[in-house]
């Protein structure tokens, strides 16, 4: 198995590596503390499962502190969620799980990379253009928010070369 090492100022060594059935369980907690429709652990076993899903952890030290999945279909893939524990926000480890993901995506033939966000999810944009995705395009009131409010989804592309 390979795993990708990141050594951070003062906080330890965070490592992004593919997930496994038995993350099912804490990837769905993390899951549901970062979005309000929650995937549940049922949800993540089927996919940790299906060939064409491709999954990876963060780990520090023990414990998995963020994730990436996605979908792929020919040379395309879907990034279906990315997320990092509110406590280890701020610190760019985003970045390098998305780098990390999108690597292996390269390596199982992925040429295309596509992804939705809420147009006001400001980390998350930054996030991603900053990896190198540009916005392909707008859908109105894509999501709506538990209170019924309606918010907007940017769809955005990056090649894979
Ligand atoms: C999006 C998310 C994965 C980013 O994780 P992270 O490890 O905190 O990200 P980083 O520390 O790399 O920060 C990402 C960028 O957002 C910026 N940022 C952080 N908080 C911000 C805020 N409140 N407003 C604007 N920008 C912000 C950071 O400065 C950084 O930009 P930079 O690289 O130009 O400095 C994390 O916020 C998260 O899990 N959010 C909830 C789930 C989610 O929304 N996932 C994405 C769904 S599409």
């Amino acid at each position: 198995m390979t795993a990708w090492l990141f050594e951070l100022w003062g906080g330890g060594t965070a490592v992004v590596e593919p997930a496994t059935l038995r993350d099912a369980a804490r990837l769905a907690q993390l899951h549901g503390a970062s979005f309000h429709r929650g995937w549940g652990e049922g949800e993540f076993e089927a996919m940790l499962t299906e060939r064409n899903t491709l999954v990876h952890r963060l780990r520090m030290r023990r414990k998995t502190i963020g994730f990436a999945v996605s979908r792929m279909a020919a040379d395309e893939a879907e990034i279906l969620s990315v997320a990092v524990a509110a406590s280890h926000r701020g610190r760019g480890l985003s970045r390098s799980l998305l780098q990390t993901h999108l690597g292996h995506l390269a390596g199982r033939g992925v040429r295309t990379v596509f992804l939705e966000v809420e147009e006001n999810n400001q980390p998350a944009r930054r996030l991603y253009e900053r990896s190198g995705f540009a916005v392909v395009g707008r859908r109105e009131r894509y999501y709506r928010q538990p209170g019924g409010e309606q918010l907007h989804a940017l769809l955005m592309r990056r090649d894979l070369s």
